[in-house]
């Protein structure tokens, strides 16, 4: 019989090294950041072992055909514009959002351009597999479904096989016989990605990883393996709603927060090539409380919907509900308004949502919320053809966000009129014909021009 290998659990705060598990660091006083690993593993599995001779940065060539693309155009320009040979991706998403079918579509596209692909599940029988391909429309001789577990498995497998492209789904499923811990333990996931990461460096071929997101737990989530990875997208959206997004937050070979949009359809995932469009499709007309800002996702402009209802509390303490928008800016902002405005709000209740379950994190949005918020406070619809965008301070001023002729561009396309912007963002930008940009530099004069 093999002798079992000797296990140490190490403290994920401090890195105190003890041979038994322990439920607090006796070092750090951390409760439950012991994690079990191999000893000397991490120095074997990372990247070292490949290590060349040093180069002058001057002679290192560079390969015009370094990626190649998958022919899905919002996945590629996720990816900063295709595949690289040999990257590590982690498609990461609550379960249910679509990342078994996605990257289906993916391999199906790339097997059908010839490139022998291999699809691990261990999630999935082949049968279940085979009825989503058949949803998929997709037939080809060179993607091949292997359901199983065991990584050292897997590794025979791929010799045998020699494929041009590996996906394994889900990361939380495969495990190591080397460790005792289940499938899915912080200590099984990391070791199993790291093997897989040396394997796609020395061989080249490109890995996709799914990793489930999880609540806090026994199983870890795609986090503890963000760093180890070269590029790690998100696939979000409302389950509710059809629309997906999948967005870049890690990529060494090209831009983050870079998005693709995608609706989910009977038929798998379609791409949307003019998201505005379809965001701005429900748009109420002369509704109050409803106005459109052009956001940047990544180097996307992406015009939005951001929606208010302010209406007198019965409660004591009103409410302040926000979807899509951080709920400490609304606070912010309902302070602002009332110490610098005299719109007290402070009695009423606040819903904030971003129409189409989209997020926005830029503080741009905030002269949006600002507007739609006095818009549905004074029941007094805003104009139609406006788009908006700005930060807004604590002192009510009204200050420049970046790109700001991207986005008019953007409004311009889709048929907007009007723009009203931060007043310092208007130097030296020339408004494009057709549309008339009107500058605010305070939350006070924001009146005269909303309505
Ligand atoms: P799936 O890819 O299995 O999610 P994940 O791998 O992230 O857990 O997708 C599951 C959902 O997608 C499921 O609710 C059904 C839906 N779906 C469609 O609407 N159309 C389709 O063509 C497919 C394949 C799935
Ligand atoms: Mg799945």
């Amino acid at each position: 019989m093999k002798k079992a290998t000797k296990l140490i659990y190490v403290c994920q705060s401090c890195g105190y090294e003890t041979p038994k598990w322990m439920g607090r660091c006796p070092d750090c006083s951390q409760w439950n950041a012991f994690v079990e690993e191999i000893p000397g593993a991490g120095l074997k599995s990372g990247m070292l072992a490949s290590m060349g001779q040093p180069q002058n940065i001057d002679a290192i060539s560079l390969d015009p055909e370094l990626r190649f693309e998958t022919g899905i155009a919002e996945f590629d320009r996720t990816l900063g514009g295709g595949l690289v040979p040999g990257s590590m991706v982690l498609i990461g998403g609550d379960p249910g959002i679509g990342k078994s079918t996605l990257i289906l579509q993916v391999v199906g596209r790339l097997s059908q351009n010839g490139l022998k692909c291999l699809y691990l599940s261990g999630e999935e029988s082949p049968q279940q597999i085979k009825l989503r391909a058949e949803r998929l429309s997709i037939h080809s001789q060179d993607l091949f479904i292997l359901t199983g577990t065991c990584i050292e498995h897997l590794f025979e497998r791929l010799d045998a096989l020699k494929p041009d492209l590996l996906v394994v789904d889900s990361i939380q499923t495969v495990y190591t016989e080397a460790l005792p811990s289940a499938p899915g333990s912080v200590g099984q996931v990391r070791e199993v990605a790291a093997r897989l990461m040396n394997w796609a460096k020395k061989t080249g071929i490109p890995t996709f990883l799914i990793g489930h997101v999880t609540k806090e737990g026994a199983i870890a989530g795609p986090k503890v393996l963000e760093h180890l990875v070269d590029t790690v997208l998100y696939f979000e959206g409302d389950r509710t709603h059809a629309f997906r997004i999948l967005r870049s937050v890690k990529n060494r070979f090209g831009a983050t927060n870079e998005i693709g949009v995608f609706e989910m359809k009977e038929s798998g995932l379609q791409e949307v090539g003019n998201p505005s469009r379809i965001f701005l499709e429900e748009k109420p007309e002369d509704a109050s409380g409803s106005v459109v800002i052009p956001c940047l996702e990544g180097t996307r402009p992406v015009l939005l919907e951001i929606q208010a209802l302010v209406g007198p509390s019965p409660l004591g303490m009103p409410r302040r509900t926000a979807v899509g928008v951080d709920h400490n800016r609304i606070s912010l902002l309902v302070a602002v308004l009332g110490k610098r405005m005299g719109l007290e709000m402070g009695d009423q209740d606040i819903f904030v949502n971003v129409a189409g379950g989209l997020r926005v994190d830029e503080p741009a949005a905030d002269l949006a919320i600002v507007s739609a918020m006095i818009s549905s406070f004074l029941d007094r619809p805003v104009d139609n053809n406006m788009v908006l965008f700005g930060e807004v301070g604590l002192a009510g001023e009204i200050r420049g966000v970046s790109q700001p002729e991207l986005r008019i561009k953007e409004a311009k396309k889709l048929g907007f009129t009007r723009c009203l912007l931060s007043k310092s963002n208007m130097d030296g930008i020339r408004s494009p014909a057709g549309m008339k940009l009107l500058g605010v530099d305070s939350v006070k004069g924001l009146m005269d021009v909303l309505f």
